[in-house]
């Protein structure tokens, strides 16, 4: 409501991500616009209220046929969502060459075999190029679809570029960056060829955000020692102009959740799900097949714990789901491949005629078969070696409040989330299998009042910290942070 009581116009909010929440499927002459995964999606999904909210990125789709482009174009409008073409080239050097052999890598600390290292360095120069061409495609539809006013939302590291070609085109424009993933330490991040050119280009937004107080302060002593600009509480100060930079911690969607296990449809598949487990326990893992998710540390920890705890053997199962994910990058393939591996070792050795240890699928699942899997198993193993947030321990905690038997979270103390479910999970450093199978064996045994005491600890802050707080704060801070801008000039 406005001074006078009266309700004012939503704001508009133009968020702008590599991926759009769809992503698009060609079936015949039309689309199939399906759920995309990963916890940037996840989370925004849960923005609703508050801003007229138009989203903007690629939908997982090389550039289609004229024809096509006009029909993706529609279908993509009637869910708020609009389409950033690239070609296949572009695709290939900007999103599989340097966002995700290059950035994604050196922000997670994994080293990349040799070979692949000297071949990213040899095409660096034409990659960081498809990067820049990228950004500057998506400034492109983003101004095509800005008004005055608006706030203009840039997601992640792929747009790193994106804040300035948008200044450039209208410096009034509002404009925020945030990094899902986390930053890392300057002393990492210096060995990148271009790190002075994206620090610059993000430090034109108006307000620059991280998961993590550590992630936002590796930026800042990122930007004073490569730079040689200065680090403040506030930010980062460049010749009296301050650029500020915060740690906003992103949430889910509570009640999605919460309400989706009241359904007839997950009530059912929970039920089904009993039955089929019954009289073992079971975990689960549910990643996108990625070198971050520590997928096979968690494997080797379960082999382990099922090598020397022989009592435990066919009493428990480890549910894995491993979303398919960026493909065509060959340290994905290599993955895939340990993974399978692994897991066919450990059911060689653990299995029985009648009784698999691992329950490994290659896909994702539907949304209601997500929360009944959520709900009805007793530990989550979430093992990253390093993550921006990770928002799978935030739905699992989302799904167990409704029944009696409360499951155990075991964390990774290198998932943003450590930080904030540290105190109700089990911590743990993925690197350290030993410690990993000790906690599965803590988790299995915990007794009832401790399950439920920690459960309830990080229940209240699943549904306190949730995405539309998230983005509130973030949104709110970013206009203040005008409003001050200006004042400073009007001084
Ligand atoms: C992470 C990134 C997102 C990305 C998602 C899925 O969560 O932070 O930006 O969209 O992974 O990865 P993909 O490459 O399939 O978009």
């Amino acid at each position: 409501l406005n001074e006078k009581g009266q309700h004012r116009a939503a704001q508009r909010l133009l968020v702008v991500a590599n991926r759009l929440p769809v992503s698009a499927i060609r079936e015949g002459d039309s689309w199939d616009l399906r759920l995309s995964p990963g916890g940037l999606v996840s989370a925004l999904l849960g923005v609703k209220q508050n801003f007229e909210t138009r989203w903007i990125g690629w939908a997982g789709i090389n550039v289609p046929d004229e024809k096509g482009r006009i029909s993706l174009t529609e279908a993509l409008a009637l869910k708020g969502c609009v389409p950033v073409f690239l070609d296949d080239d572009t695709v290939d050097q900007y999103y599989n060459g340097y966002c995700n052999n290059v950035l994604w890598p050196l922000f997670h600390y994994i080293g990349l075999p040799q070979e692949d290292r000297l071949a990213a360095t040899r095409s660096m120069d034409s990659q960081f190029n498809a990067y820049n061409h990228a950004n500057q495609l998506f400034a492109q539809v983003v101004f095509s679809q800005y008004q005055e006013g608006d706030v203009v939302w840039c997601h992640d590291y792929h747009l790193m570029c994106l804040p300035e070609f948008l200044k450039e085109m209208d410096c009034h424009m509002k404009v925020g960056w945030f990094l899902h993933t986390p930053f890392p330490s300057s002393e990492i991040y210096r060995t990148l060829p271009l790190r002075s050119e994206l620090l610059k280009a993000v430090l034109t937004a108006d307000l620059i955000g991280f998961h993590t107080y550590d992630y936002a302060r590796h930026f800042v002593s990122a930007c004073t020692r490569i730079l040689g600009l200065e680090g403040t509480p506030d930010g980062v100060e460049d010749h009296g102009k301050l650029t500020r930079v915060a740690a906003f911690p992103i949430g889910i969607d509570p009640e999605r959740f919460i309400q989706a296990l009241e359904t007839d449809q997950v009530k059912f598949h929970i039920k089904e799900l009993r039955r089929f487990f019954a009289g073992r326990k079971v975990m689960l893992g549910v990643d996108r097949l990625d070198m971050i998710k520590g997928i096979p540390q968690k494997l080797l920890a379960f082999e382990m714990f099922l090598e020397k705890h022989p009592e435990w053997r066919e009493k428990v199962l480890l549910v894995q789901i491993a979303v398919p994910t960026r493909t065509d990058v060959p340290e994905y393939q290599r993955l895939t491949s340990q993974v399978h591996e692994i897991v066919g070792r450990i059911n060689g050795r653990f299995g029985s005629v009648t009784f698999v240890p691992i329950h490994h699928l290659d896909r994702s699942l539907a949304f209601h078969e997500l929360c009944a899997l959520y709900a009805s198993t007793d530990v989550a193993l979430v093992t990253s070696l390093r993550d921006g947030m990770n928002l799978v321990s935030y739905e699992y905690v989302a799904c167990q409040n409704s029944k009696k038997n409360q499951g155990v979270l075991v964390l990774s103390e290198f998932a943003g989330a450590a930080q904030s479910l540290g105190a109700g999970a089990i911590l743990v450093n993925p690197w350290n299998i030993r410690e990993m199978y000790g906690a599965i064996e803590g988790a299995l045994t915990m007794p009832e009042n401790e399950r439920n005491e920690r459960q309830r600890h990080n229940f209240t802050h699943v549904t306190t910290h949730t995405a539309q707080a998230w983005a509130d704060t973030f949104v709110s801070e970013l206009n203040d942070t005008i409003v001050e801008a200006e004042l400073r000039t009007l001084r």
